[in-house]
């Protein structure tokens, strides 16, 4: 059994009953966010990358839970000087956490602080928990290496980005999704701020039209997969 609950932007969180993992925490600053950071109850904080919109509250949230950050290597080190426990890893590296295995994927974008320290290379992440394989694209562009991720994992869930302007749009999304070939498909980054407004519901139709299952996620509202 795998929960699943949407915080807006690209940030899930993931139940599978005992443990709890969070992606992409971005909350404090977030116009659409449900939730504030300090009621966020996670042990394992993961992110893709550390642009502010991803990295976010994830140090907070890892310090007031006693957890443990996910990141590549540079962006965990970064933490560590925080004072944050981390767990380093890099691109194409998969672990075996108490909640499952953790794995992360090329991403097609950029990764600097705020003040431009490099963050190392930005990601996407696939974690196996709960009896399922969820993929998260992080903020990428469309790449052909999609299909290498869908013929050497079976997917279960897959969220995507749709947004457009620092991201894939609405049409190169949909074909990232005949790359990897998942049972659904969850679309996020859109509709944050105005540079991002995409139409999940036509992302929705044009995911269906190619026989593949859509959930436009409400916020703070979590769908359980069996
Ligand atoms: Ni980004
Ligand atoms: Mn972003």
């Amino acid at each position: 059994m795998l929960k699943l609950t949407y915080y807006s932007h690209s940030c899930f969180l993931l139940d599978n009953g005992e443990h709890q993992i969070i992606i992409d925490p971005f909350l404090t600053g977030n116009p659409t966010a449900p939730i504030k950071a300090d009621e966020v109850k996670a042990k394992f904080i993961v992110a893709t990358h550390a642009h502010g919109d991803h990295l976010g509250d994830s140090f907070p949230i890892a310090k007031a839970n006693d957890g443990t950050f996910i990141a590549v290597n540079e962006l965990a080190n970064y933490a560590i000087e925080e004072g944050v426990t981390a767990h380093n890893m890099h691109l194409g590296g998969g672990w075996q956490f108490p909640f499952g295995y953790l794995k992360f994927t090329i991403a097609h974008h950029g990764s600097a602080d705020g003040k431009g320290r490099y963050m190392g290379n930005p990601a996407g992440v696939i974690i196996k928990t709960g009896g399922k394989t969820l993929y998260h694209t992080g903020d990428t562009s469309l790449f052909l290496d999609m299909k290498l991720i869908g013929e050497t994992n079976k997917i279960d869930i897959m969220t995507v980005c749709i947004g457009g302007n620092f991201t894939m749009d609405i049409d190169d999304a949909v074909r990232a999704v005949q790359f990897v070939n998942p049972e659904v498909v969850i679309p996020m980054h859109y509709n944050t701020f105005p540079v991002i407004n995409a139409d999940p519901n036509e992302f929705k139709s044009k995911v269906e039209a190619l026989g593949k299952k859509c959930i436009v996620m409400d916020f703070n509202k979590p769908v359980t997969f069996e």
